[in-house]
């Protein structure tokens, strides 16, 4: 993390903003390859959930990832991004057909991931191929918001219901080539990636068209020094000891799809801030932070770590200050934590912002969404324009104008 880089970029471009360093993603994009150099038929898909701008998008693609898109819009973007449209993969979750219908007309990679949309879509396309999310019946993930693997959860299709899907093939209305999980998020334990891991390997054996297995994202990363992480080369090891079994009883050479999110954009991108005011009682100091769950709403909506670094003053004394944002609501970034003394006008950084950040971010309180800036090399460059009081009615219509 480079201090004066950052500190610059706020003198530059004012606060609240949003800078990623694109080289922090090419370094991650490294150490997925490194982790995964035992798995020998594989292909990366960004989750453009994570981070969508179309500069950001454009740089995925031209490092020859694809992308794993999560609605039609998504899809749209990723086409207006230039991605080969078999390197675009849908996977929706409870969504209407004619967005389906919308995919298909396009040629990307759609997964399917209930029994009802399923029966829908060999209706209007019989015996195509397809690929579909199956529920694992695995809980991982690092909150109950993110993880959606068990069966209780919304997504997939349940295990018991395999046989249905087996039927429908066997019946030649629909063509499986592609299996598909996602789990969760920031998934601290390894065996549940292996559970997953197991599970799909188990029911794909089922599938005789299967060419595909998806096994999501989720991969965790560290967000302070000593945190844990996701082992990657024992992660590959798992796969590749199911690949190897798999290939050899199969004949098949299966093909790998990992969609990483967090993995390669969390690092690389800060939210930069200035303190409106340190505020003080005898139960609290209080730094005010020019910002707020409207621009950044992890630590509010999953309780999650972000460091905090005061960029204006690194390393003076250490004090404990609880961090909070300017909604009215209860928006705190981080409880009592130990940051170097912080005074009003500092600049605050607030790291692991790169995902779910900024395409989180809302209009909320009527608050305006910050500017989007990439550092590549020594230039800054800025990737999205800071939104105007006049872009919050942008659609709306006065109904009451003279
Ligand atoms: N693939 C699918 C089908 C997904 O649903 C997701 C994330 C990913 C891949 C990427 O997962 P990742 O590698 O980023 O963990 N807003 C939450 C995370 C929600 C994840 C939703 N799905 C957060 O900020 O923690």
């Amino acid at each position: 993390m480079n201090i004066e880089k950052l500190k610059k970029t706020a003198q530059n471009f004012g606060t609240p903003l949003y800078v990623y360093d694109l080289s922090i993603i090419d370094k991650q994009l490294d150490k997925i390859k490194q982790g995964f150099n035992t798995l020998n038929n594989y292909q990366l898909f960004f989750a453009a959930k994570a981070l969508s701008n179309i500069s950001i998008l454009k740089y995925m693609n031209n490092l020859g990832l694809g992308l794993d898109a999560a609605s039609i819009e998504e899809v749209k973007t990723g086409i207006k991004c230039g991605f080969d449209k078999n390197k675009i993969l849908f996977t929706p979750n409870g969504i209407d057909l004619s967005e389906i219908k919308e995919a298909m007309s396009f040629g990307v990679k759609i997964n399917l991931d209930s029994m009802e949309s399923l029966q829908d879509f060999s209706d209007s396309y019989p015996n195509q191929s397809i690929s579909i999310r199956i529920n694992p019946d695995v809980l991982a993930g690092a909150n109950e918001n993110v993880s959606v693997g068990h069966v209780k959860s919304k997504f997939g299709i349940p295990e018991e219901q395999i046989y249905d899907v087996l039927k429908m093939e066997e019946e030649g209305k629909i063509k499986v080539t592609g299996l598909h999980i996602h789990t969760g998020s920031d998934i601290i334990e390894n065996n549940h990636f292996e559970v997953g891991i197991r599970k799909i390997f188990f029911h794909a054996y089922r599938f005789k068209n299967i060419e595909t297995i998806d096994l999501g994202g989720g991969i965790k990363i560290p967000y302070f020094e000593g945190d844990t992480e996701t082992n990657l080369k024992k992660y590959a090891e798992v796969i590749n000891e199911e690949v190897l079994r798999f290939n050899l009883k199969t004949k098949k050479n299966i093909r790998l799809i990992f969609e990483p999110g967090k993995f390669l954009v969390s690092d690389s991108g800060y939210l930069i801030t200035k303190v409106n005011y340190v505020k003080k009682s005898s139960h609290y100091t209080l730094v005010q932070l020019n910002s707020g769950f409207n621009h950044l709403i992890r630590p509010t909506l999953y309780k999650s770590y972000h460091e905090i670094i005061n960029l204006s003053n690194p390393d003076d004394e250490k004090f404990e200050y609880s961090v909070v944002g300017y909604m009215c609501e209860k928006d705190t970034f981080a409880e009592s934590r130990m940051i170097s003394r912080i005074s009003k006008d500092d600049i605050i950084c607030i790291k692991n912002s790169g995902a779910y950040g900024f395409s989180m971010a809302s209009n909320y309180n009527s608050r305006l969404k910050p500017t989007e800036v990439c550092i590549i090399g020594n230039k800054f460059k800025i990737i999205r324009e800071r939104e105007k009081f006049e872009d919050l009615f942008r659609g709306q219509i006065d109904i009451f104008k003279d």
